[in-house]
């Protein structure tokens, strides 16, 4: 009882410490995000974003900095003052190709390019940890290693990059990762609001492309050819009885067709009609029954209409694991960062997050912080012109990621 007595009062001394760190440190938070969206960079162009994130590094001291990881990737070391394990704290470095229409004093300058995913603020959030945690190092138990990301977003077709690159170049490596942390913000959470989810959190991407190929005709004379258009057709909507019929309704699937493409003038049946779209799964055995059943309705009802069909699928990333069990050890310590009542519970998610591939290798804990607007304002998801975020949640993040760096590592040593 003394033991945990003890305990609570360390870990209530540490959250006040915490806290009197973050406040002072979120005036910065503020800047360092509003430098970044000012000035986003592209997936694998993320240069000056990189350079500024080294130079506040090297103003707090932090003199273990290795850059160029994975193209733009910075990972810096922060050595604790007592031995242990080693913690990764994880944040994303890119923009999108998007032309930002906020309106805010601090928009884009980059013309077409948006930080509309909230990467400014992972980013900033994560500085805001590291200074934290600096601090408080002759403390911390083990080694802090913060890893910021390119091109999480996702590289062009062939191009390597982004998390499995980092990992390719050794980034869970020395000192090895024991456990990995991230965070993303959600504009549809409410501000301050962290959501978790045990098990799977984030769908797996799957990308398919189909080629239906006919026999080209005259408009007027449909019977002389093979419509690959109406064959198209009867595809994309056999393709939604995937979902309906041949899956468990209690498995959450998505199959989406987002490009159509096919003929060159109104009096023509073309030869030719090319889909693409996207699938999401949760579970293994879904992912690999949905490519069999796509490949299936696609080519017999390419067959059924007399034409012929060709299917390509790509993986664009798994699905997001989090640890049951460190999930689950976790919770007071989120349930500390947030306060009372703003701990929830997320559903699965049909998005993808690279962070899948760290959390493959090793156990890892990916949270979602609420940063909607005020009550009222407008609300504008990720990856939209106008997506904002509520920069109230951001010192939740900081204090988030710095409590389950400390109350992690002191759990593994004992102190
Ligand atoms: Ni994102």
């Amino acid at each position: 009882m003394i033991a945990v007595a003890i305990q609570s009062t360390r870990a209530d001394e540490l959250t006040r410490r915490v806290e009197q760190l973050t406040t002072a440190v979120t005036p910065k938070v503020v800047k360092w995000r509003r430098h970044f969206h000012t000035h986003p960079e592209l997936s694998n162009q993320e240069k000056q974003t990189a350079q500024f994130i080294v130079d506040r590094l090297r103003e707090m001291g932090i003199d273990n900095i290795k850059t160029g990881v994975a193209r733009h990737g910075v990972v810096a070391l922060i050595h604790g003052g007592k031995p242990g394990p080693t913690v990764a704290l994880r944040a994303d470095m890119d923009a999108l190709p998007i032309q930002e229409q906020t309106g805010l004093e601090f928009a884009s300058k980059n013309n077409g390019v948006m930080h509309a995913c909230g990467h400014d603020a992972h980013m900033a959030m994560l500085l805001g940890a590291a200074e934290v945690l600096m601090a408080m190092r002759d403390e911390i138990p083990g080694n802090v290693k913060l890893m910021f990301q390119p091109a999480e977003e996702g590289s062009p077709v062939g191009v390597s990059g982004g998390a499995k690159l980092m990992i390719e170049e050794g980034v869970l490596e020395n000192p090895k990762v024991s456990a990995i942390f991230g965070q993303h913000v959600g504009p549809t959470l409410p501000c301050g609001v962290i959501a978790y989810r045990a098990g799977g959190t984030m769908a797996a991407v799957d990308c398919f492309k189909i080629t239906v190929t006919g026999v080209q005709s005259h408009g007027a004379a449909p019977w002389k050819g093979i419509d690959p258009i109406v064959t198209a057709a009867h595809i994309v909507t056999a393709l939604q009885t995937i979902t309906s019929r041949k899956i468990d309704a209690r498995q959450p699937v998505v199959v989406s067709v987002g490009i159509i493409k096919g003929g060159t003038a109104w009096n023509i049946i073309p030869e030719k009609v090319m889909l693409e779209g996207t699938v999401r799964t949760h579970d293994k055995q879904v992912r690999r029954k949905v490519a069999e059943e796509l490949k299936r309705i696609v080519t017999q009802t390419a067959a059924a209409h007399g034409a012929s069909a060709k299917v390509d699928c790509r993986s664009y990333g798994m699905v997001l694991y989090n640890d049951p069990q460190l999930t689950r050890r976790m919770m007071p310590t989120l349930q500390r960062a947030v306060g009372k009542g703003k701990l929830v519970e997320s559903p699965p998610r049909m998005g993808g997050e690279d962070f899948a591939w760290y959390a493959a290798k090793v156990p890892g804990l990916y949270v979602f912080l609420g940063v909607e607007a005020e009550a009222g304002g407008p609300l504008h998801d990720l990856h939209t012109p106008k997506m904002m975020l509520n920069e109230a949640a951001l010192p939740v993040g900081v204090r988030t990621l710095s409590l389950l760096t400390l109350d992690y590592l002191r759990g593994e040593t004992g102190k």
